[in-house]
C-alpha cells in the first residue's frame, strides 16, 4: 500500500492551513477529544464552541504540541505533521495564547516575550527586541509599557503581553483560548480590529470563545463540539446566536431571564468613605459610599481597572482600607481578617479563580468544602467527616454539572469553566448572607450562565444581598435591582435599572454625568 492510500491521506484538503482527522485524546475516565475532523483555511477566523468540558482547550493544546494525541493526523500546510512539543508548533509558525495566563509576575514585558522566544531558538538581545516589538505595538496599535513588570500590569494589558509573545517570532496560525475574558468591552472592539488586520494579511485564526455575540461578529467558519465530538462545522453567516447556541447545548436555550420584582429588605452591607490604594500605591478608591440591601442584587458595572478590584479585596479583608467604614449587619468589619468576615456569612466569587477562589493541587471535593473544614457539620472529633464530605460535594457537583471523573480528581486537571462551578457551587451552598462576586460568569458556557444567573436570583429571593461585579453590561441589566457606576474609584450614580439605559450607564461608565 502506498502512502496516499491511507485514510487520512483520503481526507485530507491541501486548501486547508491546519487540518486534524480523527483526532483523539484521553484522560484517565474521560475521552477530551473523540476522533475529531476539522480544518481552518488560510486567512479565516474559525471559532470553537463547545459546553464547558467539551474538549476545546485540549484540541487546541494538541495542535500546539503541547499534548500529544493518541491517535488521528495532524496535516499542517497539507503535510502530516508530528507535533511533540510546543517548540515543534513554533517552528512551523503556529502561535497560542492560553486560557490561563503563563507570565512571569517578577519579570518585564520585553523580558517574557524574549525569555520564550529564546527558549525555542529565536535569539535576540533586549534592545533589539525592543525595536521589534515596539514596531509590532505600532502595526497592531497596542499601547503597552514595555518595562513595566508584569504584576503591574491590567490584567487586560497582560493578554496583550500575551497575544504579542504568540506572534512575536512570526505564525501563519494563531490560536487564541478564550482571550477576550479577560478584557473590557472597549479593549474586545480593539483586540477584534487586530484580528480583523490579522485574517487580511493571510493568517490563520483559532478562537475559543463562548459569547455568541463575537462569534457571530468576526469568525468566518464555527466547529461546535460537545462532549468531545464534533457535532458540525458551520458557515456564520448562515447562523443566528441560537442556532448556535442549540447545536452546542442540545436543546434550546433561553437568552433572557425573566426576574421578579420585589421589595428590597434593611441594609445589610453599609459602605461609607471608603478609601484605598492599589498595589502600585495609587489611590484605587475614594470616598467611596454604598448601600447594599437584603433581597437586592446591586451591579457594579464599570470599566475594568476603576477600583471594582480593590472594592473587592478591602471588603474581603484582603486589602487595607485607608480610611472609611464598612459596616455588616451594623458591626464594624473595616480591616478584620479575611477569616471574621467570610464567619459572619460573608460568601465571595474572586475574579481570579485560579490564585484565589482554588488550591489546585487539591481534590474537586477538597476545595468544594474549603473554608469550611472546620465546621462541626464536616467534623467526627477530631478528624474529617469523609462520609458528609462525600454527600456534600457529591450533591454540588450534580446541581452545578460539574464535569469531573471522580470527587477525588485533583481540581488542576477540571476545564477553565468547571472551575469557576466549583467556586459558584461552594459559595452559594453555604447558606450566606450576603455575596460578593467579581465577574460569576466569566467563563461559563451559556447553558450554565443561565443556570447560575437563576441561581443568584433566587438567593436574592430568599433574601441573600448581592454585589455584583461584571464588565458584561446584558448581566448588570438583567440581574440588578440597582446599577452603580463607577469610575476611578468613585460612584458616579446609583440608578434603578428600571430606569436604566445602556447609554446613560455606558456614558457614566466613561466618567461623563449629566446634569
Ligand atoms: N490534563 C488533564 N488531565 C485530566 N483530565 C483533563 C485534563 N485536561 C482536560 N481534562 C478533561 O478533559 C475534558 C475536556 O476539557 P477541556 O479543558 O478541553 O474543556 P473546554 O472545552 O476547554 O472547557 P472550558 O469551556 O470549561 O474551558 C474535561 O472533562 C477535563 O476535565
Ligand atoms: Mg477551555
Amino acid at each position: 500500500m502506498t502512502h496516499a492510500d491511507t485514510a487520512a491521506d483520503r481526507d485530507r484538503d491541501p486548501e486547508l492551513v491546519i487540518q486534524t482527522v480523527n483526532l483523539s485524546k484521553q484522560f484517565p475516565n474521560v475521552i477530551a477529544n473523540d476522533r475529531i475532523s476539522f480544518g481552518v483555511k488560510k486567512g479565516e477566523i474559525h471559532c470553537l464552541l463547545g459546553e464547558n468540558g467539551a474538549g476545546k482547550s485540549t484540541l487546541a493544546e494538541c495542535l500546539y504540541g503541547a499534548y500529544q494525541a493518541d491517535s488521528g493526523e495532524i496535516f499542517f500546510k497539507g503535510q502530516q505533521v508530528k507535533l511533540t512539543s510546543p517548540d515543534d508548533a513554533i517552528k512551523l509558525g503556529i502561535g497560542m495564547v492560553h486560557q490561563h495566563f503563563v507570565l512571569v509576575r517578577p519579570f518585564t514585558v520585553i523580558e517574557n516575550i524574549v525569555l520564550v522566544s529564546q527558549s525555542h531558538g529565536v535569539l535576540s538581545d533586549l534592545s533589539s527586541a525592543e525595536v521589534k516589538l515596539k514596531s509590532l505595538c505600532d502595526d497592531y496599535g497596542v499601547d503597552l509599557d514595555l518595562h513595566a513588570e508584569i504584576w503591574q500590569l491590567s490584567v487586560g494589558e497582560q493578554q496583550w503581553v500575551e497575544i504579542l509573545k504568540a506572534i512575536y517570532s512570526g505564525v501563519d496560525l494563531l490560536i487564541l483560548d478564550e482571550p477576550t475574558a479577560v478584557l473590557t468591552p472597549q479593549e474586545i472592539e480593539r483586540f477584534f480590529g487586530i484580528l480583523e488586520k490579522m485574517r487580511a494579511a493571510g493568517l490563520s485564526i483559532i478562537l475559543i470563545t463562548h459569547k455568541l455575540n463575537e462569534v457571530m461578529q468576526i469568525s468566518d467558519r464555527v466547529t461546535i463540539l460537545r462532549k468531545g465530538k464534533v457535532v458540525s462545522t458551520v458557515v456564520t453567516s448562515q447562523e443566528t446566536k441560537e442556532s448556535l447556541a442549540n447545536m452546542m447545548v442540545g436543546r434550546d436555550v433561553v437568552l433572557n431571564i425573566d426576574k421578579k420584582e420585589l421589595p428590597v429588605g434593611e441594609p445589610i452591607l453599609e459602605i461609607s468613605n471608603l478609601s484605598a490604594l492599589n498595589d502600585r500605591e495609587q489611590t484605587a478608591l475614594k470616598d467611596l459610599t454604598l448601600k447594599l440591601h437584603k433581597n437586592e442584587i446591586l451591579g457594579i458595572a464599570g470599566v475594568a481597572g476603576n477600583g471594582q478590584r480593590e472594592l473587592f479585596e478591602v471588603l474581603i479583608g484582603v486589602r487595607k482600607a485607608e480610611s472609611g467604614q464598612v459596616l455588616f449587619e451594623n458591626e464594624d468589619i473595616t480591616n478584620r481578617s479575611p477569616r471574621l468576615i467570610k464567619r459572619r456569612g460573608i460568601a465571595q466569587v474572586p475574579d481570579d479563580r485560579i490564585n484565589e477562589g482554588l488550591i489546585m493541587e487539591f481534590s474537586v471535593s477538597e476545595n468544594l468544602i474549603l473554608g469550611q473544614q472546620r465546621q462541626a457539620h464536616y467534623r467526627q472529633g477530631p478528624f474529617l467527616d469523609q462520609g458528609r464530605i462525600k454527600s456534600a460535594a457529591g450533591r454540588m457537583i450534580s446541581l452545578f454539572g460539574i464535569a469531573t471523573p471522580s470527587l477525588n480528581h485533583k481540581t488542576k486537571f477540571l476545564s477553565g469553566g468547571n472551575l469557576q462551578k466549583v467556586i459558584l457551587a461552594r459559595e452559594l451552598e453555604q447558606d450566606p448572607k450576603c455575596l460578593l462576586a467579581n465577574q460569576p460568569t466569566r467563563g461559563l458556557d451559556i447553558g450554565v450562565i443561565e443556570y447560575v444567573q437563576q441561581q443568584l436570583l433566587e438567593k436574592r429571593n430568599d433574601g441573600l444581598g448581592i454585589l455584583l461585579i461584571s464588565e458584561d453590561l446584558d448581566e448588570i441589566f438583567t440581574l440588578s435591582n440597582r446599577i452603580a457606576v463607577m469610575f476611578k474609584g468613585q460612584i458616579m450614580d446609583v440608578i434603578n435599572t428600571s430606569d436604566a439605559n445602556l447609554e446613560q450607564v455606558g456614558l457614566l461608565m466613561a466618567g461623563v454625568k449629566d446634569h
